[in-house]
């Protein structure tokens, strides 16, 4: 493994030593055992979108495993003002020991990864947020002990997170459904990639058809960013798409509710589903801290 560009680049095997690495670095954290597996290590961070979890996540991994985190936003950096991204890969690779980017579209982070000579981290593109779905496969099994037999439900938007969910959760072995409206599926090579997986995956538009038997509900925001000029369209959409008791009464009795965050209340989620199910939330985003060290161990050390 020499980049985490998305899901569908990574094995089987190579998720489980991550989720395994991301369980130890979390245990040793909380028992204030010392990994300075990065010592010396830098990396730069650069987000050309809004971050709270990805942008403090990062930094305090990368200062907890001893190395140096630069974030350097678009507004500053010479990319944002035209500068190839063949350029900046082959500049920034002679400074950094990696690099993790937020932007937009997917082909920036392959060519960066193509162009430049150090380890590069997706953290998050329009097609896919892979580090986001490794913390909730680690929460997943943290919650449920294993992966065997789970359903995994996701409820709302074809994008980003249900297509690194649909790839990461088929790819640990368990079944996915997922409910969208007809015109906001998940693109055709994610779709294409599933219909390998014969009938452990399933989409419909209908969210009740999604959530039966669900032992995992998942959703995401109606409008992601840059979407913002859409959101009165997506809420009409969107309609329905949502988690609520009436979906988790369908749901298997000890289902457990995950969100990226940050999360719109009373749109894709409840407030009582998403209270009731805050820790299992919370638990979820203090997972990316673990998870995202356990994948600059991999790549950096
Ligand atoms: N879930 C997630 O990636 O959060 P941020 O946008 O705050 O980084
Ligand atoms: N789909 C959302 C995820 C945020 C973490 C977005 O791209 O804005």
């Amino acid at each position: 493994m020499k980049h985490l560009l998305k899901m569908l680049d990574l094995s089987t095997d190579e998720i489980i030593d991550i989720l395994n690495l991301a369980d130890q670095l979390k245990y040793e954290l909380k028992h204030g055992i010392p990994h300075p597996h990065l010592k010396g290590k830098t990396l730069g961070m650069i987000f050309q979108k809004a971050s709270t979890r990805t942008r403090v996540s990062f930094e305090t991994g990368m200062y907890q495993l001893g190395g140096y985190p630069l974030f350097l936003s678009s507004n500053d950096l010479q990319i944002g003002r035209g500068e190839p991204v063949q350029d900046t890969a082959r500049v920034l690779s002679r400074y950094l020991s990696g690099i993790m980017i937020r932007t937009f579209e997917q082909k920036e982070v392959e060519d960066l990864a193509q162009y430049g000579s150090i380890p590069i981290i997706n953290g998050l593109t329009d097609f896919c947020h892979p580090c986001q779905v490794l913390a909730d496969l680690m929460t997943i099994r943290e919650f449920k002990g294993s992966f065997d037999g789970l359903k995994m439900c996701f409820i709302g938007d074809g994008n980003n997170m249900a297509n690194s969910l649909i790839v990461g959760c088929l790819k640990v072995g368990m079944s996915v459904s997922i409910a969208c409206p007809n015109d906001y599926q998940p693109p055709k090579e994610i779709l294409d990639f599933a219909a390998g997986y014969g009938d452990k995956f399933e989409m419909t538009d209908c969210p009740k058809q999604a959530a039966k038997d669900a032992d995992v509900l998942i959703t995401d925001v109606w409008a992601s960013m840059g979407q913002e000029g859409e959101a009165e369209k997506r809420k009409k959409a969107f309609d329905g798409y949502q988690i609520n008791d009436e979906l988790m009464a369908l749901a298997h009795s000890d289902a457990m509710v995950l969100h990226c965050l940050p999360a719109h209340r009373e749109e894709e989620i409840t407030e009582k589903v998403f209270e009731a199910h805050a820790n299992e939330i919370f638990e979820e985003a203090e997972n990316r801290l673990h998870a995202q060290k356990a994948v600059m161990v991999k790549l950096m050390a």
